[in-house]
């Protein structure tokens, strides 16, 4: 057994349980979501030292589980990715699914975590074991806050500054395009919007394909200017996006074609 192995927490999970099935060469197949139970969930976020309890399920995406747990008494969020069924040309490339899971929340942990010290409202990052992570419960005793699509707002058009203030700052300042903004992914809370469900945001540094940043910053600004026309709150999507540009694109990209195509607004 080497060291690694000793000490991997993951070790008799079921994580672990199908990687060693992976290892002994075979594929990971589908894996319905029922396998997983609450209880392991708990099991492992426990033993992993992540949370003294899980109370309940909140949630259940496409490839998450949200969790209501708590450190000592205190609420917490715990996200579980699952696994997930690979695609035939991932498979071909080798890229299986454990794999995929954990560096799926590993790289939400690490998003989470560049948002958080560049003071962009997400939810604090606790801590990541293999395909589970935890943050700050955004909500008040065990009432979580609530996704924007879900709240009545009494001033639309601050709520809309202050949405892209935030999406400015994460792009500015963590240097990341969220990738899937929404009134999904965004949560009212203490009359302030956070930015929620990072796994799937790019960086934008100096390798970054201006032409993918340029696509998900306009996707993610029209997602949220679709949501505040209900209000009859309108936006120029094309100005936002600009305004965005102009505070920030990494030195080497500034004359990368896909950009003059936005400034000239081919
Ligand atoms: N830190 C949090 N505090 C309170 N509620 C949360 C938190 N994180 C997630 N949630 C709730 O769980 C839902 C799903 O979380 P999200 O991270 O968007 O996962 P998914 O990948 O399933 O969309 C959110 O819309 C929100 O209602
Ligand atoms: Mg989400």
């Amino acid at each position: 057994m080497s060291r690694v192995e000793k000490f991997n927490p993951l070790k008799a999970s079921t994580l672990s349980r199908k990687r060693d099935h992976e290892r002994a060469g075979r594929r990971a197949e589908a894996v319905p979501i029922s396998e997983i139970t609450f209880e392991e969930v708990k099991r492992d976020a426990v033993r992993f030292g992540l949370a003294t309890e899980v109370s309940s399920q909140m949630n259940a995406g496409k490839e998450a589980s949200i969790f209501l747990a708590h450190w000592k008494g205190h609420p917490i969020i715990l996200k579980a990715y699952r696994l997930w069924q690979t695609s035939q040309a991932e498979r071909r490339k080798g890229f299986y699914a454990l794999e995929k899971m954990e560096s799926v929340a590993a790289k939400e942990y690490d998003v989470l975590s560049a948002c958080f010290k560049a003071t962009v409202h997400v939810p604090t990052p606790i801590g990541r074991v293999g395909n589970y992570l935890t943050m700050r419960f955004l909500g008040d005793s065990s009432d979580p806050a609530h996704q924007l699509k879900d709240v009545r707002l009494e001033d639309p058009e601050q709520a809309m500054e202050q949405v892209f203030d935030e999406y400015l700052i994460m792009y500015r300042d963590a240097k990341y395009v969220h990738g899937d903004l929404s009134a999904y992914n965004i949560l009212w809370w203490r009359n302030h919007p956070w930015i929620i469900d990072v796994p799937q945001a790019y960086l934008v540094g100096p390798w970054a394909d201006m032409k993918v940043v340029v696509h998900l910053l306009k996707r993610d600004i029209l997602n949220v200017l679709s949501y505040f026309k209900r209000y009859g709150v309108q936006g120029d999507p094309d100005h936002i996006l600009k305004g965005f540009l102009s505070e920030y694109v990494p030195n080497n990209l500034r004359n990368s074609r896909e950009l003059l195509g936005v400034w000239t607004n081919e």
